[in-house]
């Protein structure tokens, strides 16, 4: 890798502002060329920057297409994304140009999963609209009929993709009393399937119809699109939730919405949309409870993400191979099929 400043021969590129430690440590290491605004960069202006680095360190909205592993030129060896999902970024046409990607697992599952658990809550137990009534001045005091949601424990938990982020969701959802059911593309190891009494479906159409609250949790890939498509929510029981922290384009969101709208489905719990923002229709419909993509937004996970990705740089130049690379193909059998 090519470059010095003040002994520091690694340049890095950093696309958004990051932690404030995260980005002392990096000036510490590297020759780190940072962005002071919280805006994403121009697709021109990524090019610019990655092109005068050895290292790339993107985020979520940075999109690393083919066009842009083609434009970048030589110099450029490493993306170290900070973040788990890697649906920005081309990793085939990265590595058909010589480049390893890697991410920031792990570190973001404990508090993702509180947020996932805080969704299956919120959206049975009605908790957003309680607080939006009460400030509206609708509380009257104490009714025996008014704000009734529906019980959470005794209810089934449909995991979609149970790895990291959807074990840690699945111990909490045990403790509040709802048994576990997952569909992934193989079972999990034994040990940790009797540890949390789950059950296995290697059908997700036959796990759709038989829960009562769906958890997305596996990543979004070209085969798991709409994977929750119009036909599969059909599936699902009327008085049944879908939530979701993963991405949102695994979840048909016209469908979703239509059919919370039109009463064929109780609610939703969402931190993640199909165009990045909810639609007007998602926004107007009954029953759910909308986040702006926080579910790793805690101080500690961001700044343990931000860690892991100047693990993964140091590794990898000095020599080794880094440890949370991408493999393309490497899922933990874990990834769902389309269809
Ligand atoms: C990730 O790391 O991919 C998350 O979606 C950010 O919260």
């Amino acid at each position: 890798m090519s470059g010095a400043t003040g002994g520091k021969t690694v340049k890095v590129a950093v696309t958004r502002k990051l932690p404030e430690p995260v980005e002392a440590r990096l000036r510490d290491l590297f020759d780190a060329v940072f962005h002071e605004s919280d805006d994403p960069l121009s697709p021109a202006a990524l090019i610019e920057r990655a092109r005068d680095a050895d290292v790339l360190a993107p985020t979520l909205g940075d999109r690393l297409d083919a066009a842009f592993f083609e434009a970048v030129g030589d110099r450029l060896k490493l993306v170290a994304n900070f973040g788990a999902g890697v649906d920005h970024i081309d990793v085939a046409a990265a590595n058909a140009h010589g480049v390893t990607v890697t991410n920031t697992p792990s570190v973001l599952a404990e508090d993702a999963a509180d947020m996932a658990m805080a969704l299956i809550l919120a959206v049975p137990r009605r908790l957003v609209e309680g607080v939006r009534a009460l400030e509206a001045g609708e509380f009257q005091g104490w009714s025996p009929t008014w704000m009734l949601g529906r019980r959470v424990r005794g209810k089934k938990l449909g995991i979609i993709g149970l790895g990291r982020v959807g074990e840690a969701i699945a111990r909490r959802a045990k403790a509040f009393g709802l048994s576990i059911h997952y569909h992934n593309r193989s079972p999990i190891n034994p040990h940790i399937e009797d540890e949390l009494d789950a059950t296995y479906w290697d059908s997700l159409d036959q796990m759709l119809a038989r829960v009562d609250i769906v958890s997305v949790n596996c990543p979004h890939t070209p085969a798991t699109f709409h994977l929750l498509s119009r036909r599969r929510l059909e599936l699902l029981q009327p008085q049944a939730y879908v939530v979701n922290i993963s991405r949102g384009e695994i979840v048909d969101e016209e469908a979703l919405a239509s059919m919370i709208e039109e009463g064929r489905l109780a609610g939703a719990g969402l931190d993640v949309y199909e165009r990045g923002a909810p639609s007007e229709k998602l926004l107007k419909a009954p029953n759910v409870v909308l986040l702006p993509h926080m579910a790793s937004a805690t101080v500690e996970s961001r700044i343990e993400m931000g860690e892991r990705m100047i693990i993964n740089i140091k590794m990898f130049s000095d020599g080794h191979k880094p440890p949370d690379r991408v493999i393309l193909g490497l899922d933990d059998g874990r990834l769902p099929q389309a269809g």
